[in-house]
């Protein structure tokens, strides 16, 4: 079973709803290690050789977070300038994650309307991930289809938060147990469409 690393970043998890109820599933999940980078590195101060020994002893590299003014918070940016150094990650001998996976879950303010060249936001949530899929090659990674979370908090049906977090529970697994294919993966806008093939 492949082993999952959740590098999570929320500056203010204390006022999370969205994540802290995604959180709490991941890490009821076996194979599972949650790494809240706001907690552990409280002054932004980074440990690369320690972020460094954590990646090569996971598979599947989860970038969980709060979308950001179209991006990640802070530390996720300033992770990737600290660890994901030449040598290591990129260049001709920086082979650490070549053929892992990486997967975005993310949670947005934005509807899923409002993420479409017809809505306010214009783009689709896709094309403002492309320095993280980009970054991904560049290190030899596979970058799956996010998993989002659109505007939990105008939805009036209560039930909606319990069926998200049983939709990434049940995608993580399916990926943790090969179950889904790159071919499948690479299809598919975000990975909740990969529903209807489990
Ligand atoms: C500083 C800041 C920037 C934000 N930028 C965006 C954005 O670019 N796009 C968007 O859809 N939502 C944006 N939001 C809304 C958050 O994504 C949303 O509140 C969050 O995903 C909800 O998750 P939570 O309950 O775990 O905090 C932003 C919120 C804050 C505080």
């Amino acid at each position: 079973m492949k082993k999952v690393l959740v590098l999570f970043a929320h500056p203010s998890f204390n006022r999370s709803v969205a994540n802290k109820a995604l959180l709490a599933t991941l890490r009821q999940m076996e194979g599972v290690t949650i790494h809240d980078l706001y907690q552990q590195y409280p002054s932004m101060f980074i440990d690369p050789a320690r972020e460094q020994r954590l990646l090569r002893e996971h598979d599947i590299i989860v970038f969980q977070h709060p979308f950001y003014w179209y991006s990640s918070p802070a530390i996720l940016k300033e992770w990737m300038d600290q660890v994901l150094e030449y040598g290591f990650a990129f260049g001709p001998e920086g082979r650490a994650l070549h053929g892992k996976l990486l997967l975005s879950v993310i949670t947005t303010g934005g509807s899923r309307e409002s993420y479409d060249p017809h809505g306010h936001n214009r783009h689709p949530i896709t094309d403002y991930l492309l320095p993280f899929k980009q970054s991904a090659w560049l290190c030899g990674m596979h970058w799956l289809p996010p998993f989002v979370v659109y505007a939990y908090h105008s939805l009036s049906d209560g039930e909606h938060l319990p069926v998200v977090t049983r939709q990434l529970r049940q995608l993580l697994l399916a990926l943790q147990e090969d179950r889904l294919t790159l071919a499948q993966c690479q299809q598919a806008h975000t990975l909740t469409d990969l529903l209807e093939v489990l």
